[in-house]
């Protein structure tokens, strides 16, 4: 794919929405949900095409991926030469401003072209030069607008990407204070489309920290767009100029429902937690819609329609040590059993889950959480 065939191609934009391992498939689906063209996983992402347009709605409707990228070219270069080509052949006059600031980051994976920081300043260099062969002799005085650009070799293939979202996906808006182990936003949004609740469903969460799964289910039960409360890097750039970014915004806020949120609820035997969990669920703008009381799991004895329990308990890693945690996986064995018709998702690192939990799991998922490998387990 050469720089002429893809980001720039006519009012198409070839993208890939980058997502944690074991998640891409997840990132596709909503992708496909969502009406873009030729969606496919991949490793770290989702490949899509699409208009300015839907590259906007994208970073706003997205619930697992981590950013939007512009795909800007995309071969095979073994030497400096054949990558500054490469760079020079996008038409960055039509991408970026003069007074921009181009931040090229850098990654090379098993590939001849080894020195990420001579790959950055090829790239940089490539830029300028192609920037005043178009333009004519501009100072660039790195003021405006940031320009987020990614050169990436993996295997002697070399990619330039734009990114549109700036600030990471995960980043809603609702959470500004982190308790001690939570869970990226994106992530909880994999585990809720992971399990098997769906909105209409009973849904708790018996160690729910500073309540992300339960304010991620809830967002996605009443349609509302995760990011409808933060800005993009986009929203300054060029090409994004005759998107009506207001008018997308208004027509995603009218399709929120908060009726449709039902019965969701959590505990933590933390009263801290509890109160970042309340903070965060009135910043998400949904007070009064979850409900959180302070409980042990091994005390929790609910009443009523069975439903889905979703949870990230501590791994024995990050938090508490590992005697408690196994503890408390048993303990988490013994809440199901004391609830007939319900089923339960877990989160963990701990290879010994399922033996202390005292049952395996119906199906699992391997994931990442950071960095930490993790297994999702869903009993039904
Ligand atoms: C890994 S954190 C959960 C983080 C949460 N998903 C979030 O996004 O903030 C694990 C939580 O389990 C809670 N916990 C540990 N033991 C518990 C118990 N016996 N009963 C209820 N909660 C417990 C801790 O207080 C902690 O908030």
């Amino acid at each position: 794919m050469t720089a002429e065939m893809t980001g720039m191609d006519e009012n198409r934009l070839q993208c890939i929405a980058t997502a944690s391992f074991g998640t891409e498939g997840l990132v596709a689906g909503e992708l496909k949900r969502l009406g873009m063209k030729d969606a496919r996983a991949e490793n770290g992402g989702a490949r899509f095409s699409c208009t300015a347009e839907e590259a906007y709605l994208a970073n706003l409707r997205l619930r697992c991926a981590d950013r939007v990228l512009i795909i800007l070219a995309e071969e095979e270069c073994r030497t400096f030469e054949a990558l500054f080509r490469l760079v020079s052949g996008i038409p960055w006059e039509r991408l970026l401003t003069t007074d921009g600031q181009y931040n090229v980051s850098g990654k090379c994976v098993r590939s001849q072209l080894m020195s990420i920081r001579d790959c950055q300043s090829i790239t940089k260099k490539a830029i300028i030069e192609r920037m005043r062969s178009r333009i004519g002799r501009v100072a660039f005085p790195e003021t405006g607008v940031a320009f987020p650009i990614e050169v990436s070799l993996r295997q002697d293939i070399a990619r330039i990407t734009l990114d549109t979202s700036g600030t990471a996906l995960n980043r809603r808006g609702y959470r500004t204070w982190n308790g001690e182990a939570p869970l990226r936003e994106t992530l909880a949004a994999s585990l809720v489309e992971l399990s098997p609740w769906r909105p209409g469903i009973r849904l708790y969460d018996p160690c729910c920290g500073t309540g992300t799964l339960l304010i991620e289910a809830a967002l996605r039960a009443a349609h509302r767009a995760p990011g409808l409360n933060r800005e993009f890097a986009c929203d300054a750039y060029p090409t994004f100029r005759l998107v009506d970014r207001q008018g997308i915004r208004d027509r995603l806020r009218e399709d929120i429902d908060d009726s449709r949120i039902g019965d969701i609820a959590g505990s933590d035997i933390d009263p801290e937690a509890l109160k970042l969990a309340l903070r965060h669920v009135r910043q998400a703008g949904l007070n009064g819609r979850i409900s959180l009381s302070q409980e042990r799991l091994q005390d929790l004895q609910l009443d009523g329609e069975p439903g889905v329990f979703l949870c990230n308990p501590p791994y024995g890693e990050r938090l508490g040590d590992k005697k408690e945690c196994e503890a408390l996986y048993a303990d988490m064995g013994g809440l199901l059993r004391r609830h007939p018709g319900w089923k339960l998702c877990a989160i963990t690192s701990d290879p010994m889950f399922e033996r202390f939990f005292g049952r395996r799991a119906t199906r699992k998922r391997r994931l990442y959480n950071g960095r930490l490998e993790c297994e999702f387990l869903v009993y039904e």
